[in-house]
């Protein structure tokens, strides 16, 4: 029964460029992978600052396990409410300048477990379109309305909020956005938030640490909330959400993704801290991102390619879900690693090739990057 469903969906995957197969990494070292007996250049990362590589990160995180052990054993409603964890939050909300921080396992999780608690029946939330599949099932789990604005786009969002009521109102988006690489317009929100009343909830997981005065992100002056992940320009894993004062103990309260989760060890809280010390001095790493990262967008739209994109990442857009896929494995003969975003990631038949720079990034590796892409998409003609 379920065999035949099963089989037929993933036929129809097929069929329409949408399988999913991830090829199989054997080990990554720095900026390379190995994959099919390949050694290749790998631009689909989200270690923006190259930190989950990095000795001095490796080490420290061993000496936390070392001290701490492995596991909480339990969730922080039980006996996982470890002193390490409380001092770890107060720092990061220090750090980031909000009231309050709280951990959760990931990203994913810390999306669901923030907009289901804080949101319910009768409240409303508008987001931006292409906010990330952990928010759009956050959202949807409170039993909130919702209403969608065009990517961006702060004169739909101001017409959104004209036909709200006396309901109270949130606004999801990001900073920088996880496919379309593009800036959350700050000052249009900010613009916004002083005619209307609605609470911003703000995703910087790509931003923080790797963009932004000490890797701040963007969103500080406009977001209440603000959710960073440490799986990527903090080269570790989890995630924090800085909120309000007052926030973290309703959570602790009605949050089932945080009251029903071991939490993550004494010794994550621990390396968070090392990390946030590592992240403050990070401007070179920061700067050479920037650096690198522009050079690529102007080397490929020389090269007549459309890519958007005001950040590490960048959108090489491509359309056709096929033609994204074979372009990718193309690139992969040639020993560069980079991924085809297809729908429902991004919209149908807006497929892009999802490029990710990172700080390990050299020019020799971006000029290479373009010749390859050049000669893959001359093959594909
Ligand atoms: C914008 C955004 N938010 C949240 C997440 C989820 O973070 P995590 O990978 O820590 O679960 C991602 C990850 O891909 C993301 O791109």
């Amino acid at each position: 029964m379920f065999a035949e469903r099963f089989k037929n969906r993933l036929m129809l995957q097929q069929q329409t460029g949408l399988y999913r197969q991830p090829p199989e990494v054997k080990i990554r070292d720095g900026k390379y992978l190995s994959i099919e007996e390949r050694r290749v250049l790998n631009f689909a990362s989200n270690d923006y600052l190259g930190l989950g590589v990095s000795e001095e990160l490796r080490q420290r995180a061993a000496r936390n396990f070392g001290k701490y052990g492995t596991s909480s054993s339990s969730s922080r409603l039980v006996s996982g409410n470890y002193s390490i964890i409380n001092k770890a939050e107060k720092e990061y909300a220090s750090y980031f300048g909000y009231g309050d921080a709280i951990f959760f396992p990931s990203g994913y999780q810390a999306n669901l477990g923030i907009l289901s608690t804080i949101l319910e029946r009768g409240d409303t939330v508008i987001f931006d379109k292409h906010i990330h599949a952990s928010s759009v099932k956050g959202m949807t789990m409170s039993g909130a309305n919702f209403l969608g604005y065009n990517h961006n786009s702060m004169p739909h969002l101001g017409k959104r909020l004209e036909m709200c009521g006396s309901q109270q109102v949130a606004v999801l988006t990001e900073s920088l956005f996880s496919m379309d690489g593009d800036l959350l317009d700050v000052t249009g929100l900010g613009k916004l938030k002083e005619r209307c009343r609605f609470l911003a909830i703000v995703d910087e997981a790509h931003a923080f640490g790797a963009i932004g005065s000490g890797g701040r992100g963007i969103a500080g002056p406009v977001a209440d909330i603000a959710v960073g992940t440490f799986g990527k320009a903090f080269g570790f894993f989890g995630a924090f959400v800085l909120l309000p004062e007052g926030f973290k103990e309703y959570l602790f309260n009605f949050s089932s993704p945080l009251i029903y989760t071991t939490t993550l060890p004494e010794a994550h809280a621990a390396t968070a801290i090392d990390i946030l010390e590592i992240i403050e001095r990070s401007e070179d790493r920061r700067k050479h991102l920037r650096d690198v990262s522009q050079f690529l967008k102007e080397g490929l739209r020389l090269e007549g390619f459309r890519v958007t994109g005001d950040a590490h990442i960048l959108a090489l857009e491509i359309g056709d879900e096929a033609k994204a896929v074979n372009m990718a494995r193309k690139l992969l003969q040639r020993n560069i690693f980079v991924l085809p975003a297809r729908y429902p990631t991004v919209p149908l038949h807006r497929s892009i090739l999802r490029i990710g720079v990172t700080a390990l990034h050299e020019e020799e590796d971006i000029t290479s990057f373009i010749d390859h892409v050049k000669g893959a998409s001359g093959e594909l003609k």
